[in-house]
């Protein structure tokens, strides 16, 4: 008897289900199950026990494990159907978890989730600090079926669907940062950033979006403290990793086929957007830099800056900061 069949079945319950009928379900003894529910709680689970009436599901830990994200991987099937779902307490980098397991294992949707990362990984080559327990830092890989240029989009579609999972299940709407930096619209600091990779393979692309979002940090380092809070900062409250996982999954899995339809979530996406209107500073790789003021997205999601001679540029990439502010890494 696995542990995670053991939750399964103790989370269909609505009431007391006894050790008998447990021993009886798995064909294993009073003794082991009663072994399995120590095990868990252990675990973080919070299981009463009532001699006469049995075992309930009161509470799950307020962390990730793998027997959660068996259980997450089998509520969502009818929504995201997942080959493959991955815990580790430690990895180099979630994003490179799943490019491993599509590039080495043939793995062709996964879900792969770590406590801590030694060598997370940013946008634009940066490093993400995310070897702390403090956060949830995990990747999707997916291989949607849409031509190759439309998923350029899925960073602001991943923005979007993260900004509406974080809000159902904490409350707190936090803000866009063109293209998907999420930002406390109070501090304007950075709550949670996402790096999205798209890898061709012959003639289907493999998409990987990695999502790191500061849950309960309660101190950043000195060099992060003016840019960056976490969920805990801004409202002081734990928040539970798994609902917000399977909240920002879900709302993805919503999302991701009108990928190719951006009238169906532009809309959505300006209106929880902090950069329309304000004025910008693009800094491009080769130094260049532009200033003028962000008008909108044009139809493919890139940015509009008009500059002070009134001529309009279409911003694909580029490190944008709102000016006036410290630009969030
Ligand atoms: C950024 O804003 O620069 C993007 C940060 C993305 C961080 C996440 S954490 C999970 C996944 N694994 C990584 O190595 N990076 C992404």
């Amino acid at each position: 008897m696995q542990k995670d069949e053991l939750v399964r079945w103790l989370s269909g319950q609505d009431d007391y289900i006894s050790g008998a009928e447990l021993s009886r379900i798995f064909k294993v003894s009073r003794s082991a199950v009663w072994k399995q529910i120590e095990r868990l709680r252990e675990d973080g689970y919070e299981i009463d026990a009532v001699s006469n009436r049995g075992y309930r599901l009161r509470g799950r830990p307020d962390h990730v494990d793998q027997a959660g994200l068996n259980e997450l991987q089998r509520q969502m099937r009818p929504t995201l159907s997942l080959e493959q779902v991955v815990f580790a307490e430690s990895a180099d980098s979630t994003n490179a978890m799943a490019r491993r397991a599509l590039e080495q294992d043939g793995i062709r949707s996964g879900l792969y989730v770590a406590a801590r990362q030694t060598a997370g990984r940013g946008r634009r080559g940066r490093q993400w600090q995310s070897d702390h327990a403090d956060g949830l830092w995990f990747s999707l890989l997916l291989r949607p079926d849409l031509p190759p240029a439309a998923l350029a989009a899925t960073t602001l579609l991943a923005g979007l669907a993260t900004v509406e999972g974080i809000h159902e299940v904490s409350g707190i709407r936090l803000g866009i940062k063109w293209p998907n930096d999420l930002l406390d619209p109070v501090s304007r600091k950075k709550v949670c950033g996402i790096l999205s990779e798209v890898v061709i393979e012959d003639q289907s692309a493999a998409l990987i979006i990695g999502i790191g979002l500061n849950l309960h940090t309660t101190e950043f380092p000195e060099d992060l403290r003016e840019i960056a809070i976490s969920l805990f900062q801004i409202k002081a409250q734990r928040q539970h990793p798994l609902q917000l996982l399977q909240a920002i999954l879900t709302a993805l899995a919503r999302r991701l086929p009108r990928l190719a339809q951006p009238d169906q979530w532009l809309p959505d996406y300006l209106s929880n957007c902090l950069t329309i209107g304000q004025p910008v500073q693009v800094s491009y790789s080769d130094g260049r830099v532009l200033q003028g003021i962000a008008r909108g997205l044009d139809h493919g999601g890139e940015l509009l800056v008009e500059d002070e001679q009134g001529h309009t540029w279409t911003v694909r990439s580029g490190e944008v900061s709102i000016r006036g502010q410290s630009s969030p890494s």
